[in-house]
């Protein structure tokens, strides 16, 4: 038996990890009796596929990289836009990827919501829906008993939903520090080395890992973002973006930096939260760091993050020169969270 599969995007995330499917399958199906079969794919300007039968995930991926339409796959039928494709495949999980939305995390959420209310399991890599409906949409899956896992939406494929959710119990996380956007790290350890911020924001975008518009990560959205989607989830919060004190770079001087650099420091984009008598504060401000700190020994695109527990003091999360192969694989880390707590998905 195998379990049904959809994509809501299959961009860079959602192909990568079609890609490790394809690649472990042999290991998933001998060590965890999983198999997968995809029976939908939606995307924005490659059409909307279904099938009964399955839809061969490498052909697909080979189609949208040629920049063709998914409808060529073979058996594959035509759905009119995303949500028919929801709406007519008989998926069991639905794997969400589109692009983050500041306008309420939208369309994500509203495919989120009718997902669940389909009975399909849902595992997102986007942070817009757990940034503006985190409870509504846990409360749907929790009243459907379905699962709604998004380990990839911060930090990629390091575990810190999953790592608080499942190593530990009991323990409340009091608040957070970290360094979490990648392009400002790049743009900041650029002019660090005397590069101007253009020049920087360039190799960030050359990379591939600025945000299609540049200006939420340089403005401190994505920070923002990821910052409140940490407060809401772990912290109990149910704050927006725009609840956040936010200062993105753009104030940041190579003046800056080499002032900081003659102090043994550096100055980094950072994302705090607190637990305050009138609930989680956050706040998202360039921080002078010392170089020798957790968070100022942050350099490229790698990413860290620290959580402050009652039970277990302060535990760091560092990511060395993440990819998007490190995101997809939160997408298999998610799927086989799912199918380990419910294996009847396979019936
Ligand atoms: N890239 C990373 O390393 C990374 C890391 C962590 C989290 N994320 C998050 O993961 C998500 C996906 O990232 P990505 O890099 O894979 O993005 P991407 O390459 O831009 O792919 C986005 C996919 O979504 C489709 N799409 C766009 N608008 C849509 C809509 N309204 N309805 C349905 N499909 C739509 C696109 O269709 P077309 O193919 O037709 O354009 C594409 O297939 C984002 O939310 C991102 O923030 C990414």
């Amino acid at each position: 038996m195998h379990v049904r599969i959809a994509f809501a995007g299959f961009g860079n995330v959602a192909r990568a990890f079609a890609r490790i499917l394809n690649e472990h399958q042999s290991r998933l199906a001998e060590d965890y009796g999983l198999r997968c079969k995809t029976v939908g794919i939606a995307t924005a300007r490659h059409g909307c596929v279904t099938s009964a039968d399955g839809i061969d995930l490498l052909q697909a991926v080979d189609r949208v990289e040629r920049g063709n339409q998914l409808i060529e796959v073979p058996g594959s039928l035509h759905a009119e836009d995303p949500p028919a494709m929801i709406n007519d495949c008989s998926a069991q999980v639905l794997f969400e990827t589109t692009p983050l939305n500041l306008n309420a995390g939208e369309p994500a959420t509203t495919y989120i919501r009718s997902a669940l209310a389909r009975g399909m399991h849902v595992v997102t890599a986007n942070k817009g829906p757990i940034a503006f409906a985190y409870r509504q949409l846990k409360a749907l899956a929790d009243g459907n008993r379905l699962s709604f896992r998004f380990e990839g939406s911060v930090m990629d494929g390091a575990p810190v939903f999953n790592l608080v959710e499942r190593c530990l119990p009991g323990v409340r996380v009091l608040g957070f520090s970290g360094v979490l956007n990648s392009t400002t790290n790049i743009i900041l350890t650029g002019m660090e080395s005397g590069r101007s911020f253009e020049e920087s924001l360039v190799q960030a975008q050359r990379l591939g890992i600025a945000e299609a518009n540049a200006d939420y990560d340089i403005d401190g959205w994505d920070a923002t973002v990821k910052a409140v989607a940490l407060a809401n989830v772990l912290m109990g919060a149910d704050l927006r973006p725009p609840d956040v004190a936010r200062t993105g770079i753009r104030g940041v001087t190579i003046e800056d930096l080499r002032s900081a650099a003659d102090t043994g420091a550096t100055i980094r984009l950072v994302a705090r939260g607190r637990l305050g008598s009138g609930g989680p504060q956050l706040i998202v401000e360039p921080e002078r760091l010392s170089l020798g700190s957790t968070l100022g020994a942050v350099r490229g695109t790698s990413n860290a993050l620290v959580l402050e527990t009652d039970l277990m003091g302060e535990i760091a999360i560092c990511e060395n020169e993440p990819g998007v192969r490190q995101t997809a694989y939160a997408l298999m880390s998610d799927l086989l969270t799912i199918y380990n707590d419910g294996p009847e998905l396979c019936v």
